[in-house]
């Protein structure tokens, strides 16, 4: 498998002998215990759940690698600040601690609560996509797409090409083509373009970053044809690390000057606050100019609840304010990024198909390599992820075809450039130790892979399929 692996490997600056990529810069004050049910009942699960992991119950998984967003621990510090919630309907001070933090760590004036990242999406897109307009972007994610098709718009991947290819060993793979963006720009017009979305860490495009350079250029090129760039956040802070370690010139300045830098490239921020700031609900949309902020706030009413709460409790707000700041705390993403890395680096040593370089939350295994046999159409990474589950317990989650949804056009497969699962990190949650034994896991599956067999659907969802839909082994 070594072959596959494309220039030498990157490393980041300072993260070498740095002991916070080693260990984790927190003691451990409270427990929850986790249990691994038996062979037997992983089977039954597994059936019960029409082979989708994503409906397997909590209880009966042993680590927990579905996702990153509200799966985090919470410090000392936030749960000190949940019991000082001011649940005032309108006005809570917490929404203003809220609010100070944005400005302070994003420097954007007007900052709307929303319950989550989707809420935050629901609220801009229904304000400001119409029908027929296309909403160019980086491998937008999942919910990110389906919002702007709902609302009748289109979303265009203007990614580099190079991210397609799993195996590059490039530092920026999140960065978008200002060759491709700007023909969109020509193509259709401000008349038809709303906003430019970049998400940064690009989660469907492997967790990978992008460049402060590039941002910049994004918003030289947006601003000369008068479209507005929006940030998708949710990972910001693991993409100001990567820019802090992997950028020139950039090691030089605290994680909230690049986060500020990072920040001043856009119009406007949506932000799932379950990622990097580290709460279990919350979000918000922030921005930099009175008439946005003015024409989501009415429907942030109607769809979240008042400005100053946006669909959450006061003690939540004060959670997320606090954990912005430790998202963003330099050793902490030191220790963050590291842990995930130590991931992918015992899997590759094993000859496994990662997606590289790590991303910043996430290690993506190709299933194109992994699976072979299996068609697309098939889900190949659905199929692993049954079979982790039966070998281990630990839950995955596909992020390839089953993803990709259907041409709305066609209502075909739309078979995704990169078939992948992705093993997400919760953060603070698990320790290098657990990863050892996600990798012994994945090894397992590995040894098997060949008598390994695809799913038919026999349930499929209209929208967001992946969540809900059923499936029988294939034939
Ligand atoms: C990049 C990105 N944007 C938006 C969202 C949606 O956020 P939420 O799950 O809080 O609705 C997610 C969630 O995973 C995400 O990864």
């Amino acid at each position: 498998m070594a072959e596959l692996f494309i220039k030498s490997e990157i490393i980041d600056r300072s993260m070498e002998e740095d002991i916070f990529s080693e260990v984790e810069p927190f003691r451990i004050k409270m427990v929850e215990p986790i249990r691994m049910p038996s062979r037997e009942e992983r089977e039954k699960c597994l059936d019960e759940a029409g082979l989708n992991v994503f409906l397997i119950k909590g209880k009966n998984i042993f680590i927990d690698l579905l996702t990153d967003s509200g799966t985090g621990a919470m410090s000392d510090r936030q749960w000190a600040g949940l019991m000082m919630g001011d649940e005032t309907y309108a006005g809570s001070r917490n929404f203003y601690n809220l609010e100070e933090a944005v400005q302070d760590i994003l420097g954007f004036k007007y900052v709307l609560p929303c319950h989550q990242g989707r809420g935050a999406e629901n609220v801009l897109h229904t304000s400001l996509i119409k029908d027929g307009d296309v909403i160019p972007g980086n491998t937008h994610f999942d919910t990110t797409k389906a919002h702007i098709e709902h609302k009748k718009g289109r979303a265009i991947d203007c990614t580099i090409d190079e991210a397609a290819d799993p195996y590059i060993d490039l530092p920026f793979k999140g960065n978008l083509d200002l060759k491709k963006l700007e023909e969109v720009y020509k193509e259709y017009g401000k008349e038809h373009i709303p906003f430019t979305v970049v998400t940064a860490t690009c989660n469907s495009g492997g967790g990978q970053p992008v460049s402060l350079q590039n941002m910049r250029a994004v918003k030289e090129l947006s601003d000369r044809y008068g479209i507005p760039v929006c940030l998708d956040g949710a990972r910001y802070a693991e993409n100001c690390h990567f820019i802090k370690v992997r950028e020139t010139g950039m090691e030089k300045h605290s994680m909230k000057e690049i986060s500020r830098m990072q920040a001043e490239c856009f119009d406007i921020m949506t932000m799932s606050a379950k990622k990097d700031a580290i709460v279990n609900i919350g979000g918000f949309i922030a921005t930099r100019h009175e008439e946005i902020y003015d024409s989501v706030k009415n429907l942030g009413i109607l769809f979240e609840g008042f400005v100053t709460y946006g669909g959450l409790a006061g003690r939540d707000l004060e959670a997320m304010a606090i954990g912005l700041y430790e998202g963003l705390d330099e050793d902490y993403l030191k220790y963050r990024i590291g842990h995930v890395r130590y991931l992918g680096e015992r899997l590759k040593e094993r000859g496994m198909p990662v997606l590289w370089p790590p991303g910043g939350h996430a290690i993506y295994l190709d299933m194109k390599e992994f699976l072979p046999h299996i068609s697309p159409d098939q889900f190949p990474g659905m199929a692993f992820c049954a079979h982790l589950y039966l070998e281990s317990a630990v839950r995955g989650v596909e992020i390839g075809t089953l993803l990709n949804g259907r041409d709305p056009d066609t209502g075909k497969n739309r078979p995704a450039k990169l078939e992948l699962v992705r093993l997400t990190i919760p953060r603070r949650v698990y320790t290098f130790k657990h990863l050892d034994y996600v990798v012994k896991a994945v090894l397992k599956v590995w040894e098997k892979r060949e008598q390994i067999k695809g799913f038919d659907l026999t349930d499929e969802p209209p929208v967001l399929r992946h969540f809900t839909a059923k499936f029988k082994w294939a034939e």
